[in-house]
């Protein structure tokens, strides 16, 4: 008999360490009503909210900090069209998500999507490069130290999510992302293009940086899917282990 009731208890213990779930509302979750006029409003508050505390990181649900967020590595293979480049980024740090300022959320009552719209005055990435490939007219080849910063970012994330239930509690399962945005200012920097030429490095950088505009657009789908990956699992992580009737204290 007790051995029974062991093998339950270890078995209780084991899902509890497996879902890893807060279950208390946590102090910086601020539960709205989706059934009541005033949704839309509290629930870009409460988005908001989470903006604020988030950049500093919530070791309870394993989620790292969010700004500076650090990436070990970023792939890029985008085969024809105006960029045509094999690239990747290494020991990746962006700096700005602290300061997301959300303009709007919206859950649908009957699917649970999630509809976001973020405004962020600057986002800059660091990181090792390596390039081949052709932007816009002109082939590039390097590999090096190189940064981004762009200015006035607008975003509209829309979430494709379930709900589910899991023991006793809602869960919001977060199954794809899908990212638009743009950008009101681009500077960038390259450095050791075509193995440290220094006229020709000078020169493209000169060139990419003086036609910011249609480097940013063509540059968006992949910059695009980053986002979403980069959002997905942050998004993962933090409905996977908090339950929905936190965030919404009146579903179904
Ligand atoms: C929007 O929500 C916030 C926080 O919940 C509240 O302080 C504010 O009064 C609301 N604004 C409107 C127009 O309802
Ligand atoms: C990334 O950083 C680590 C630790 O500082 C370093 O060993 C590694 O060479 C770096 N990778 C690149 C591609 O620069
Ligand atoms: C990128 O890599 C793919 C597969 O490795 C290769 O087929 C393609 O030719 C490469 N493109 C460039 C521009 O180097």
């Amino acid at each position: 008999m007790s051995n029974v009731f062991g093998l339950f208890a270890a078995f209780l213990l084991n899902l509890h360490i497996v879902f890893g779930i807060i279950d208390k509302q946590p102090e910086f979750v601020q539960t709205c009503k989706i059934k009541t006029p005033d949704f839309v409003n509290c629930s870009t508050h409460a988005v908001q909210g989470l903006f604020h505390r988030f950049p500093k990181g919530l070791p309870e649900i394993d989620l790292q900090p969010l700004d500076p967020l650090e990436v070990p590595v970023i792939k890029i293979l985008q085969g024809d069209g105006p960029v045509n480049v094999n690239a990747s980024l290494a020991n990746v740090t962006v700096v700005g998500f602290g300061k997301t300022k959300v303009l709007e959320n919206f859950v649908d009552a009957k699917t649970h999507d999630f509809y976001t719209r973020l405004h962020l005055p600057t986002l800059r990435i660091d990181g090792q490069y390596v390039l081949l490939g052709r932007i816009l007219v002109i082939p590039i080849r390097g590999h090096g130290s190189c940064w981004f910063e762009a200015s006035d970012l607008d975003i509209f994330v829309k979430s494709d999510v379930d709900l589910i239930k899991k023991e006793d509690f809602h869960f919001f399962d977060v199954k794809s992302c899908h990212v638009k945005f743009s950008i009101g200012g681009l500077r960038l920097y390259m450095g050791n293009l075509f193995d440290g030429i220094k006229a020709l490095e000078r020169s493209t950088n000169e060139y990419l940086n003086a036609n910011w505009r249609p480097v940013a657009e063509s540059l968006n789908p992949i910059l695009s899917k980053t986002i979403e990956d980069i959002m997905l699992e942050i998004l993962k992580k933090v409905f996977d282990n908090i339950p929905a009737d936190f965030f919404i204290g009146d579903l179904d």
